[in-house]
């Protein structure tokens, strides 16, 4: 399967390192690893091939010993191991090209990443190289640019590819919030699928950057939106940053078609029901863990009680503020989906899309319907987990869900 002997590469040091191409192991997982590969590539590549979808998932951690994720990106193939501590950091070079050589992908269209387990979302989005090399790549009658080499992810998260299609097919005259919208895909879709207005947010320039290409590489109209509230200067004082925040956004501005916003998206939405903006669909799909700024020291006053929930929950309820600064979506997506409830058009069937890939998430339903009755009654018509259809059958594995997503109806 490998058939090289051995060869000799450099690490990061300058120090040699043998790969050991002939450690019998290696070369039989090698050997188990393409064979999967294989299989699941003659599975779905014409299926793929036919309805233009240029991206796909061919393992995921299958075997228990080979903690890799390989995808099929048009010709191009991203192999990424789960990095243990002590790993042999060459074993995943191994592995990779026996991959590229099953499915005659040549080695410089080979990708090869490692992820951290368990590490915080905070480096997740940050630079691992610095190609600056973007290839636009289809999805149906979709293009989007996807950058294969300078960070962990590549542009676009295809296990979603099903619930775009849902948000292009309910987006016909509505207002259409993506919250956290990384490269702008949702905002594609709900823009081709005819939404009157599409508010794309995210607190990461490049993202804000890259959405607005793969608006216009769809050739979709792209409005400049506002970065007002990154221009804050944040310094625990959240009412003298309103009085800035409302002299620099302008009326116009909320009205046009398709606009980004570089913002938090906490402030953002406090922004937004300020302002008294209401959307009919929205895509909630925040990182596990989110931490930005220095921690608010500021005290919160507000005390719900109720004998019902444990007393972390309740805290959770009045952390609003800190939400800015240290997000962990296990405990504080009450505190979210609470605000986005907030900037929902009421009675009239509007959609929130909530989405997580943190593993083991439990959806404390209780808590979000609490905080709601609280404060403005009780919104939720109905909430329904969805992740069964969500999720592309190449994404589909007996052992864990690539993410989890509800439906919830305003
Ligand atoms: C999981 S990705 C969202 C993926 C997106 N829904 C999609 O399908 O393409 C998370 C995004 O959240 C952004 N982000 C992280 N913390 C944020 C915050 N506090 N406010 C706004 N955006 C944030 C990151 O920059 C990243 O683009």
């Amino acid at each position: 399967m490998v058939n090289k002997k051995c060869e000799y590469k450099h690490n990061k040091n300058e120090s040699v390192h043998k790969i050991d191409y002939d450690n019998k192991k290696y070369q039989n997982q090698a050997i188990m690893l393409s064979n999967k590969v294989k299989k699941q590539y003659k599975h779905f590549s014409k299926r793929y091939a036919k309805q233009n979808i240029d991206i796909f998932r061919l393992y995921d951690w299958d075997i228990p010993e080979i903690g890799v994720v390989v995808d099929w990106y048009a010709g191009h193939l991203v192999v990424a191991e789960y990095l243990k501590k002590n790993s042999d950091p060459y074993w995943l070079t191994i592995m990779a090209e026996a991959v590229a050589k099953t499915l005659d992908v040549k080695i410089e269209n080979l990708h090869i990443k490692q992820r951290h387990t368990g590490y915080k979302d905070g480096n997740r989005y940050e630079r691992i190289a610095h190609t600056d090399k973007k290839i636009v790549m289809s999805e149906r009658d979709f293009k989007f640019y996807i950058n294969l080499d300078d960070y962990v992810d590549t542009g676009l998260f295809s296990d979603h590819r099903n619930t775009r299609a849902m948000v292009r097919q309910m987006a016909q005259g509505k207002d259409f919030l993506n919250l956290y919208c990384y490269t702008g895909s949702f905002s594609c879709y709900a823009a081709k699928g005819g939404a009157k207005r599409t508010v794309s947010v995210d607190r990461s320039e490049s993202a804000i950057q890259w959405a607005k290409e793969n608006m216009e590489l769809n050739e979709i109209q792209v409005d400049s939106g506002f970065t007002a509230m990154e221009k804050i200067n944040d310094k625990n004082d959240i009412d003298s940053k309103f009085e800035i925040d409302n002299k620099e956004i302008q009326k116009e501005e909320w009205s046009q078609k398709n606009i980004f916003i570089k913002a938090h998206a906490f402030d953002f939405l406090e922004k937004a029901k300020k302002k008294g903006q209401v959307f009919d669909i929205a895509v909630v799909d925040p990182p596990s863990f989110s931490s930005s700024r220095e921690p608010n020291t500021r005290q919160f006053q507000n005390s719900s009680t109720s004998p019902n929930f444990e007393r972390e929950d309740l805290d959770t309820t009045r952390r609003e503020r800190d939400l800015k600064h240290h997000f962990d979506i296990a405990q504080d997506h009450p505190q979210l989906l609470k605000a986005v409830i907030e900037v929902m058009r009421k009675d009239s069937g509007s959609v929130i899309f909530f989405s997580t890939n943190h593993q083991n998430f439990q959806l404390k339903l209780d808590v979000v319907k609490f905080s709601l009755e609280e404060d403005c009654g009780n919104f939720i018509k109905e909430i329904k987990e969805i992740t069964s259809i969500t999720i592309p059958e190449d994404y589909k594995t007996p052992k864990k869900q690539i993410h989890r997503c509800w439906k919830i109806i305003v």
